[in-house]
């Protein structure tokens, strides 16, 4: 964005919010007592790979929607001393360094969701946490890699052109499965092969329903003005707030961007994708 003096400004955001209070009954009886964002692919849960790629766009708060069940991610970000302890001056020594580091440079916050009402419902629980600035959303079921720059980086280099805008990731699906996301219809933005301007959107829409196989996967960066839609965003007939109707609210007055992402994206909200991953990781790394 150019400022009053014809200068580029760059506009950054501070702020990372992670609806973590879900149950994650797909992954029962694992997750009776372990949150699944705690899940593991390999070493590290999936909590943690959502926080490493938000430092990597340069956000140093970590918005926690959170439930009393939850207190293990919590613990995750905090020191501990006697495990500490036991593995220095080891060979294991080095391998807290990256969640500590995360916990030295990051402020975590949390807020508990009381009720379980859908997306939309968390990010505005989350409301308290963020204030009056743009903030990214990230649901870290959803496991982004990418050769270059992260999933969340690349959108907010193109948050930079369009500061009034939400930015949702989206990727190509096979259209018998539109039905697990939000879906868009848009058209690409002039110049562009990969980012479009939403002018619908539906919430996981039967195929014979869906506009396109664009499906939204669980980055966003929304403005703060998503609060005030939220809040008057009606429930869905499953009683759930979903944060697609806000933003197709939005994108009426032609506010919302649509990104393809370059990079590769991991279901791990399933077991298929979370299987998925842990064998692309394991390739990589073993
Ligand atoms: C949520 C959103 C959906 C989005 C998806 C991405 O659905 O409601 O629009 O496509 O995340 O993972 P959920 O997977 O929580 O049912």
């Amino acid at each position: 964005m150019k400022s009053m003096f014809g200068l580029e400004t760059f506009i950054k955001i501070n702020k990372c919010l992670f609806p973590v209070a879900g149950y994650g009954t797909r992954f029962l009886p694992a997750t009776k007592a372990i949150p699944k964002e705690m899940l593991p692919i390999l070493t590290k849960p999936l909590i943690q790979y959502g926080v490493e790629e938000a430092m990597s766009a340069g956000m140093t708060t970590m918005a926690m929607v959170t439930s009393k069940y939850k207190q293990a991610i919590k613990n995750h970000f905090e020191p501990h001393s006697d495990i500490e302890a036991s593995i220095k001056d080891t060979a294991k020594e080095s391998l807290l360094d990256e969640v500590n580091h995360a916990s030295s440079v990051c402020n975590f916050t949390y807020i508990e969701q009381d009720k379980m009402l859908g997306l939309g419902h968390a990010i505005y629980t989350g409301k308290p946490l963020i204030g009056n600035e743009p903030f990214a959303v990230i649901l870290p079921d959803d496991l982004c890699t990418s050769v270059s720059e992260s999933v969340l980086k690349q959108m907010t280099k193109l948050y930079q052109q369009h500061p009034n805008c939400c930015i949702v990731a989206i990727e190509e699906v096979p259209m018998t499965e539109v039905d697990k996301y939000g879906v868009i219809d848009g058209e690409l933005l002039e110049g562009s092969s990969n980012a479009y301007r939403v002018n619908s959107m539906v919430e996981k829409p039967s195929p014979e329903n869906a506009p396109t196989n664009l499906a939204i996967i669980g980055r966003y960066i929304l403005t703060p003005e998503i609060f005030d839609v939220l809040e008057k965003t009606p429930a869905d007939k499953n009683g759930e707030i979903q944060i697609t109707d806000a933003l197709m609210i939005l994108s009426k007055q032609g506010k919302v961007i649509a990104y393809k992402f370059d990079g590769e994206r991991f279901d791990c909200g399933s077991v298929k994708g979370f299987v998925a991953a842990t064998n692309a990781f394991a390739k990589k790394l073993l």
